[in-house]
């Protein structure tokens, strides 16, 4: 679908770890932008699915689930958004690993897909939307005007999983956190429907060893040269 947004996207995707939710969260802030973290709706449908227990086989009763969502993401209380389901704080259920690997192996269905395409288009709003995922140049916001790709070495992106997840007091494995880490990547990128991939007019940043206010300063930087805005 070559869709016309109704505000300007800036899509930043990358394998699991590559620092875009905290560079996509800075470079919202410093433009005053909405944010869309699309992994946390495929987290979301993972936990819902978990508790109404359907399989992932169950590709109808996924589709009829994603429908009926009630998601609120409330302003940062620290760094990230509290989330609510159905009125519930799920905002640390939903970042486990459990439920990462769920939402991954959810995420390579079409139906569960399709069924959030709509959802994720919705957050498209002025003055604009920083779009963070897997597919947001390739499928969600193919008109996006900034797309960036970014990655690191899975080692690197395992320690900063690792440190992520023992600031939020979850439990962490370094070692399991390599293994999954390259599953993830594997089942994302081989996957037949909106595969993890840049964009054909992605920028591809290589953030290993690079710190994020360096590469923040960087996207704001591509922000300001093409699409003509004032970043301060
Ligand atoms: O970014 P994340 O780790 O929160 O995403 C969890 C899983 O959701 C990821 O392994 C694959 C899936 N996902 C996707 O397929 N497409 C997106 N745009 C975002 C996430």
């Amino acid at each position: 679908m070559n869709q016309h947004p109704a505000a300007p996207v800036i899509a930043i995707d990358g394998p699991s770890g590559s620092g875009k939710g905290t560079v996509s969260r800075r470079v919202a802030a410093a433009l005053g932008w909405h944010f869309l973290d699309s992994g946390a709706l495929y987290r979301i449908l993972a936990l819902a699915s978990k508790q109404a227990q359907v399989e992932a086989a169950d590709a109808e009763r996924l589709r009829t689930l994603a429908a009926g969502l009630r998601i609120e993401f409330k302003p940062p209380v620290a760094a990230e958004e509290q989330i609510l389901l159905n009125g519930r704080d799920v905002t640390q259920a939903v970042r486990s690993e459990e439920c990462g690997k769920l939402a991954s192996e959810l995420a390579v269905i079409p139906q569960v897909r399709e069924s959030l395409k709509n959802l994720q288009r919705s957050f498209c709003r002025a003055p604009g939307l920083v779009a963070d995922g897997r597919d947001m140049g390739t499928v969600i916001f193919p008109d996006a005007g900034l797309k960036i790709y970014l990655t690191a070495s899975p080692g690197e992106r395992a320690q900063r999983r690792y440190n992520q997840l023992k600031e939020k007091g979850l439990n962490a494995n370094l070692p399991a956190l390599l293994r999954d880490i390259a599953a993830r990547d594997a089942r994302d990128q081989n996957r037949a429907v909106s595969p993890l991939k840049p964009a054909a007019e992605a920028v591809v940043l290589d953030t290993t060893g690079t710190d994020v206010e360096q590469v923040v300063a960087t996207v704001l930087a591509m922000a300001r040269s093409r699409l003509g805005l004032k970043t301060g």
